[in-house]
């Protein structure tokens, strides 16, 4: 059965701009967090503390947790990939942190210049330390539908990865189709292998829309519980260690989609819209999303 409600998770600020290769300013990321805040949006990913020799895009990553206007009941989680990234992260006032590990070795040699296991050694100080000072951890497991450099992974190495990250005390585990080569019958697979491990409750749907496959993807893993989605607004994005890797899906393609299927998100289309047309006027880009230009365009 469908959920009858789903959380919509915001990461165009993170994953959308972190590939971007001319620098956003953070005034502009800013106006986008707070437009997007104003949507109706539950949670946005609003920046990175990972190295800024890796990840340029995200050197401003403190300024922009100082520059938005928090919504009360909006969270704006951010990724750490390890100690030093989660004290920066939480000396700049996050709320809520992310770990992320990926289901594949080279992915996760490429990624974090580690492999799956020490990531996890890691992040297992990451999650005392968060627990010690009361803040939330998410944690990703990327390439769960396949690899840019090994190509099929096996959904049990996805459970393994998603059950350790939860037992370490992530509170959700968000599934990454990093590449977005899923398609729906390998997308409805792999969540049942998974939630034999973790309970879908704690599942997020994140899926790049590479292929065109995200949207069919995710009303296949709606149909199997999951009840949380991630996605970019006008599709920002791509992954820097994933060559070809384009956007997320759409979150104004995701939200048309919900909004027909009856399933309540709290999340205004139209001002989603407005958000996703300022920053693609802002970056000279086509809007990502169909529905985002349907609209526009009526
Ligand atoms: P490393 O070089 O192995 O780290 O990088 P290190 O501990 O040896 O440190 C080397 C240097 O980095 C030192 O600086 C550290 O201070 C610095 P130096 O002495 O050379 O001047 N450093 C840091 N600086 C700032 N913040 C930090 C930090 N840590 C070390 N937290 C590291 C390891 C993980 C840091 C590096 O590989 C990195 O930053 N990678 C970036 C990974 C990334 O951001 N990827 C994109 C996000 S993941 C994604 O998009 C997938 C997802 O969307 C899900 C999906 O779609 O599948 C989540
Ligand atoms: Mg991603």
């Amino acid at each position: 059965a469908l959920p009858h409600y789903v959380k919509m998770v915001e990461v165009g600020p993170r994953d959308g701009l972190q590939n971007e290769p001319a620098l956003v300013p953070t005034t502009v990321k800013v106006a986008l967090i707070d437009r997007l805040s104003a949507t109706g949006l539950p949670v946005i990913e609003a920046a990175s503390f990972v190295s800024p020799k890796w990840v340029p895009q995200m050197a401003d990553n403190a300024q922009v947790l100082a520059g938005i206007a928090r919504r009360p009941g909006v969270r704006y989680p951010v990724l750490t990939p390890n100690l030093q990234g989660f004290e920066a992260a939480l000396a700049a006032g996050a709320d809520e942190v992310a770990v992320f590990a990926a289901a594949s070795e080279s992915f996760s040699r490429r990624n974090i210049n580690c492999s799956i296991a020490e990531s996890l050694a890691r992040f297992a100080p990451v999650l005392e330390a968060a627990a010690a000072a009361g803040v939330r951890v998410r944690g990703y497991v990327s390439c769960v539908l396949g690899c840019p450099y090994e190509g099929r992974i096996d959904p049990q190495a996805v459970a393994q990865v998603a059950a350790e990250l939860t037992r370490m005390g992530c509170y959700e585990v968000s599934l990454g189709d990093t590449i977005g080569v899923g398609t729906p019958e390998a997308a409805r697979a792999m969540i049942r292998v998974v939630a034999a491990h973790v309970p879908v409750e704690r599942l997020a749907a994140h899926f790049h829309d590479t292929y065109g496959m995200a949207v069919a993807n995710l009303y296949a893993v709606l149909q199997e519980g999951v009840a949380v989605i991630d996605s970019s607004v006008a599709g920002l994005g791509g992954c820097p260690y994933a060559k070809g890797a384009s956007g997320n899906v759409a979150s104004e393609d995701v939200l048309y989609l919900l909004n027909g299927l009856g399933i309540d998100t709290g999340v205004d289309l139209d001002a989603l819209v407005a958000a996703g047309a300022y920053i693609s006027e802002h970056l000279g880009r086509v809007n990502g999303s169909k529905v985002a230009r349907a609209r526009l365009a009526a």
